[in-house]
């Protein structure tokens, strides 16, 4: 058993689309713990700075128009191995080829406004968190 943080982001469609409550559902239901839950609108330098990975990529301009196009909704979430179960529940990068079940095969049609951003790493989890939480407003319980 390895217990582990993951930081979700239900990006600006899906906040538009009012999938918030959905989303969060459906994470709560398959028994992870949420810690962490604000609504933010990222600056430029925030958003660059949470996919500072991507920077250098050809969509790397567009993703940052995009994740600063409205708020966000960000979630510290917690469980028995709960990065890889996360991005397994939210699916692959592209909404037309991720499954049905997944949250981007049930909502989303594009690669870019996938509704949903999950961390892929252990690494990745600790730094994303560690951009958009401060300690103190991740709670123990
Ligand atoms: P996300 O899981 O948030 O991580 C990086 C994001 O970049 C990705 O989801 C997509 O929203 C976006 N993106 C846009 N184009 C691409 C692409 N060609 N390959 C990967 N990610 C892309």
């Amino acid at each position: 058993m390895t217990i582990e943080q993951t930081l979700i982001l239900i990006k600006p469609d899906g906040v538009r689309r009012g999938l918030v409550g959905e989303i969060i559902a459906r994470f709560e239901r398959k028994g992870f713990k949420i810690k962490a839950l604000k609504m933010l609108k990222f600056t430029k330098e925030l958003a660059e700075k949470f996919y500072h990975v991507h920077r250098g990529k050809e969509f790397f301009k567009s993703l940052i128009e995009f994740m600063t196009s409205g708020p966000v909704v960000a979630l510290v979430i917690e469980s028995d191995s709960a990065i890889s179960v996360a991005r397994n529940m939210i699916g692959p990068t592209d909404g037309r080829q991720a499954p049905p079940g997944t949250i981007r095969g049930d909502y989303s049609l594009s690669k870019s406004e996938n509704v949903v951003h999950a961390s892929d790493s252990p690494t990745s989890a600790k730094y994303e968190i560690s951009v958009i939480f401060k300690p103190d407003e991740i709670i123990e319980w």
